[in-house]
């Protein structure tokens, strides 16, 4: 530890070569891992919402919220090579900025990961349901909806949350090979959506682009309104990087690799997206499909391609469990290192005879069903952002600190032009935040105040020194 009280930082030691990961990845890898820990709900899901908030301006969104993600993602690698230790954010902070910032950053991470769970969740119920539709085996609206959207509970979302935290506990990991399977089926399912929907293009459909303007405005439901209300919540679509800056240890050149893989990785997924966003808003009015649960699949149903949508439903519910299992995963380690650093009860991280932390696991779960089976898709997505806002912020916040203070110390990578990306990640994660709903904020602040009181009653005294 160096610093003193609130400050004091975590000296991070480099592990013993015996305990180090073996480097076996190169920048292919990772542009896997990243697109497949990227693409998911946000895409096949909140384009709805965001459509619904932005018009066909929803088009800006992407570009605005891709580039300050590329930004962070910048910043991620630099720490992620300089600092390659488990923990992501968290553990940066601690490193760098000292101990209450990190236990604020270590609080918002649980939000985040817990909330991206229940959001992809509830995405993944809302494909799920027209496969099963088709097969006959519909689930009553009243079981398949949270009360926010007309229903009681989201059973299908409890259930999917249910089967991956049973993988987890069993000690599952996805194997480089299933991975690029599924990574390869979204981008084929994209693709797919793409091809038919396309030539339905109408520019008609573009006019008014931007009903809302080009702000962010509260309208009468407490929503925000407007490209930059829409890009704070398609926000969510862009995160998932941050698995491929836990991949800098096992990472051949980490230098060259982990830019390449991380930059590759955003600068596809905001292809995809542009294309994907330009398919949907052109084909059909965005009026059409603002507030469905599967907006992808029911364009493509109103194109009269009814076999197609239920195709796309199908790999939907095949491929986004990974994304469940990605932050479900993450979830438990950053519990974990926290749980090490004495700011968590010790019980928590016990081990099971499998080897996973399988008690963290089912709680997580139990907590995040609950909320993916009652909460509104839309709420829920937009904390997921607020916690990872301010992680994105810290961690560009870190990069500049530490530059100043430890000019000399060892950056396999470094962020190009530091002193203009980092703040434009800041900023830009500012701004974003100003611009969800005020319900958003609230919640946010509220959920930061109660881990600073867990966090003076009990986790400050048992911080490990
Ligand atoms: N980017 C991930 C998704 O859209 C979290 O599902």
């Amino acid at each position: 530890m160096s610093g003193a009280g609130l400050f004091r930082r975590k000296i991070i030691t480099e592990q013993p070569a015996e305990r180090r990961l073996a480097r076996t990845l190169s920048w292919p890898h990772l542009v896997a891992l990243g697109v497949g820990a990227i693409v998911g709900t946000g895409i096949l899901t909140l384009i709805g919402v965001a459509s619904d908030r932005a018009g066909p301006a929803v088009l800006l969104s992407f570009a605005v919220a891709g580039g300050i993600c590329a930004c962070a993602a910048l910043c991620y690698a630099e720490m992620a090579t300089a600092i390659p230790a488990s923990g992501s954010a968290y553990t940066y902070s601690y490193a760098v900025l000292g101990e209450i910032v990190a236990w604020v950053v270590g609080w918002s991470l649980i939000l985040e990961y817990s909330l991206v769970v229940a959001t992809v969740a509830v995405g993944w119920s809302g494909y799920a349901a027209r496969f099963l539709d088709w097969l006959g085996l519909s689930v009553p609206h009243a079981l398949a909806a949270g009360p926010g959207a007309g229903g009681v509970v989201n059973l299908p979302a409890v259930f999917i949350i249910a089967v991956v935290a049973g993988l987890l506990t069993l000690g599952t990991r996805e194997s480089a090979r299933i991975n690029t399977a599924l990574v390869a089926l979204k981008i084929v399912t994209l693709a797919l959506f793409v091809v038919v929907a396309l030539p339905h293009f109408q520019s008609a459909n573009l006019h008014p682009f931007a009903p809302f303007g080009y702000g962010a405005a509260t309208g009468p439901d407490g929503a925000k309104r407007g490209m930059m209300g829409a890009a704070a919540i398609i926000f969510f679509a862009f995160y998932g990087f941050d698995a491929i800056s836990t991949a800098a240890e096992e990472t051949k050149r980490p230098e060259r690799d982990l830019a390449i893989g991380i930059v590759g990785s955003m600068a596809a997924c905001t292809v995809i997206y542009m294309v994907v966003g330009a398919a949907a808003v052109g084909a059909v009015s965005y009026t059409r499909f603002g507030k469905s649960a599967e907006p992808l699949a029911l364009i493509l149903a109103e194109l009269g391609r009814g076999g197609v949508a239920t195709v796309v439903a199908l790999a939907a519910a095949i491929a986004l469990p990974t994304v469940l299992l990605a932050f479900l995963y993450g979830q438990s380690r950053i519990f974990l290192v926290m749980a090490r650093d004495g700011f968590l009860p010790p019980a928590l991280a016990a081990v099971s005879r499998r080897g996973t932390p399988a008690r963290i696991t089912w709680l997580t779960a139990v907590f995040v069903g609950i909320i993916a089976g009652l909460a509104p898709l839309d709420l829920i997505a937009s904390l997921a952002n607020a916690g990872t806002l301010c992680a994105f912020a810290a961690v560009a916040l870190c990069v500049l600190v530490l530059r100043r203070r430890e000019p000399a110390a060892r950056r396999p990578f470094r962020v190009p032009a530091a002193w203009v990306v980092a703040p434009l990640a800041i900023g830009g994660c500012l701004y974003l935040f100003t611009s969800l709903s005020g319900l958003t904020q609230r919640f946010f602040f509220a959920w930061n105040a109660l881990g600073l009181i867990v966090y003076f009653a009990y986790a400050r005294r048992r911080a490990i020194t």
